[in-house]
């Protein structure tokens, strides 16, 4: 998994010639993985337009300073928060220069003086601006600050002159972004993280059962992630349609009950994540011969038993439960109240909250939009491609569970 799947980058787009090539560089970032917001400086929008950068980051793109709407909803301090990394494309001179001498005279200048995260510049401009005294002064400060600096190229450029100058290609940005965000170890090595996933089956007879719609997806994504931190890691999958991940240790159960009593064969574990779709009911007896028509044309009566809640169950252990326990919520209305609510109820540390009311297109799509209810808060999450959802959700418990440790 690329380095960048769950992360966040903030694009900055100055105002040059080669800024067209900063809509590249996000279509890149996107498809390795990244959310993308965008910052387009008052000269960026002279080369690009505002709609084009934000039909391709797929967010809003910002330029105003003092955007009373968006500055309620993302000012200056949220875009640094939010963020992983900030990269400059293209970083001009006067960017440079106003990096360099701390001016904050608009949204991104603002932004850049407001960050505490790593900064990367992209430069392009004249050859001669680039050479000039003052340019090569303010890139030398900037480098001194820690600023990593890509490029510029040397080649024709688009004022007729030739020599540095040329903004690097978006892929070798795209690789340098990458590079710098690798993660500098494996959070979760060392660990064990058992994850349910998929629905179950309940078998009415040996030829039917009742089912229902999870796709598996969001519980193999996470079993993913956490294998790419390094986990040993258990995935008590029940009937889906998706391949085995390699490098993951899938038991495949169809029921309830089975699937409680694989998730308890695993224990002890560092983290469980009950992602599972549990039918929470049964038919109350499993008949041993296919049910045949009886020639009346009465449809015969099933009558259910309540299926184990294995959440609750490893939740509530008093011996072996596991460090951090992980649930979730799908609801389609007072999502944080019975997100609360089940906190409780199931003994988890946290639950995994998300609106699937019809309108959201999130039941079966690819995106998701989750909010994390501990007993310290909620967290609010941007809408983001479920794989991302899944790897910022396992960094996240990686971090949980360290706290506990040193706690
Ligand atoms: N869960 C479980 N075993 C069950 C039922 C649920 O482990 N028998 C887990 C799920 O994997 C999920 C959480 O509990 O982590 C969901 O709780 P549940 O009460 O089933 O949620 P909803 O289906 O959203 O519940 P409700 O019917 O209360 O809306």
């Amino acid at each position: 998994m690329s380095a960048l799947s769950g992360r966040t980058i903030l694009v900055i787009i100055g105002g040059g010639i080669a800024a067209y090539k900063a809509l590249e560089l996000i279509r890149e970032l996107k498809k390795r993985g990244a959310a993308v917001n965008a910052i387009l400086t008052r000269a960026g929008a002279q080369f690009v337009t505002p709609l084009s950068v934000s039909a391709l980051a797929g967010s809003p793109v910002h330029s105003e300073l003092f955007d009373l709407t968006h500055e309620a909803e993302m000012g200056h301090i949220e875009f640094s928060r939010a963020a992983d990394l900030l990269v400059v494309v293209p970083a001009t001179a006067d960017l440079m220069a106003k990096m360099a001498a701390g001016i904050a005279d608009d949204l991104a200048t603002t932004t850049l003086l407001a960050t505490d995260k790593p900064v990367m510049i992209a430069p392009a401009m004249n050859v001669r601006m680039w050479l000039h005294a003052a340019t090569q002064a303010n890139l030398a400060t900037l480098k001194a600050r820690g600023i990593a600096v890509i490029g510029p190229d040397e080649g024709d450029m688009a004022c007729g002159e030739f020599g540095p100058g040329r903004l690097a290609e978006p892929q070798v940005i795209a690789d340098a972004v990458e590079a710098a965000l690798q993660p500098t170890g494996q959070p979760l090595k060392g660990k064990k993280v058992v994850i349910t996933a998929g629905p179950t089956h309940e078998p009415i007879d040996p030829v039917r059962y009742i089912a229902n719609r999870s796709s598996g997806r969001q519980g193999y994504a996470l079993a993913e992630a956490a294998r790419d931190l390094g986990a040993r890691t258990i995935l008590v999958s029940g009937p889906v349609s998706l391949a085995v991940p390699p490098g993951i240790e899938v038991l495949p159960v169809e029921t309830a009950e089975e699937m409680l009593e694989a998730t308890q064969a695993e224990l002890p574990c560092d983290i469980a994540v009950f992602a599972a779709a549990v039918a929470d009911w049964r038919p109350a007896d499993r008949h041993e011969h296919k049910l045949k028509k009886d020639g009346k044309a009465t449809p015969p009566e099933i009558k259910f038993s309540a299926n184990p809640d294995i959440l609750r169950t490893v939740g509530h252990l008093k011996e072996g439960r596991p460090p951090l326990v992980v649930g979730f919520a799908a609801e389609t209305d007072k999502v944080i109240d019975n997100a609360r609510t089940k906190l409780a109820a199931k003994g988890a540390d946290v639950i995994v909250a998300n609106d699937v009311s019809a309108s959201t297109g999130i039941m079966g799509g690819n995106h998701n939009r989750v909010q994390l209810v501990t007993a310290g808060g909620v967290e609010d999450w941007p809408e983001l491609d479920k794989r991302e959802v899944a790897m910022r959700l396992m960094r996240h418990f990686a971090q949980m569970l360290a706290e506990k440790g040193s706690s």
